[in-house]
């Protein structure tokens, strides 16, 4: 497990600045022993999400990384195959990029990429093709302050940061809504057949 750093600069001249310890891949017992930030509530409740990366982190694939602030889970991102019912799962070297969640008390601190740049920095990354599906129904445009298309730019240059690009598709969860979005950062170790079988799949209508 690596351990890298993050800081959020002083929000007020009284506090001091914090330091975020950004932690993974995490195993189940290690979530277990830290609180969730009560506001970690994009995808669902936090202790149903705490559940949630206990399972993740306990698949044989599954990774996990924590951003923390002392004893409280105040970020995460995920790592895992892709559901069954996906396109994706077809594939035999595709790993999805589940979900990234910053609390909003932490937002915009820098938190979000130093997580994703942390998770690609793990050498089993470029084994695999990495994607994530991004449905605009699970953005928090309230909290941003962005509008949809402007949280899709937001995105687009948060995964940009790790290596995922943009890709076109006529996969029917990405063409749902014009603001979906696919982004795919292929391993340098994956091989020309499986990167000629993920070309093929992208449009399956041709
Ligand atoms: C998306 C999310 C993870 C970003 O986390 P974060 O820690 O705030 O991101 P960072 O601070 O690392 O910011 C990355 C870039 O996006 C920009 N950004 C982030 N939120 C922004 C906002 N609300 N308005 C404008 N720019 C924003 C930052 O300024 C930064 O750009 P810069 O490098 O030019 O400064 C966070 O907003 C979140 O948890 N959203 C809810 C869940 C979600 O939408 N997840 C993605 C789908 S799975």
């Amino acid at each position: 497990m690596s351990i890298a750093v993050a800081y959020r600069e002083p929000q007020s001249v009284i506090n001091p600045r914090e330091e975020v310890l950004i932690e993974g891949p995490v195993e189940a017992k290690d979530i277990r022993v830290f609180d969730m930030n009560s506001k970690l509530t994009n995808f669902r409740k936090p202790d149903q999400q705490k559940k949630a990366l206990v399972e993740i982190s306990s698949l044989p694939e599954g990774m996990v990384y924590l951003a923390r602030y002392r004893q409280e889970i105040i970020g995460y991102i995920t790592f895992h195959y892709p559901d069954g019912y996906s396109r994706w799962s077809k594939h035999p070297g595709i790993l999805e990029l589940g979900a990234i969640e910053i609390s909003p008390d932490w937002r915009k601190c820098g938190i979000g990429v130093a997580l994703l740049k942390e998770a690609f920095t793990n050498p089993v990354m470029d084994d695999y093709i990495v994607l994530t599906v991004e449905f605009c129904w699970h953005w928090d445009l309230d909290n941003s302050g962005l509008g949809m298309f402007e949280y899709q730019r937001m995105l687009t240059k948060l995964f940009g940061a790790a290596g995922l690009y943009r890709r076109a598709t006529d996969d029917p969860d990405i063409t749902e809504h014009p603001a979906n979005v696919l982004m795919v950062r292929v391993g340098e170790n994956v091989s020309q057949n499986d990167r000629d079988l993920f070309e093929n799949m992208l449009f399956e209508h041709k």
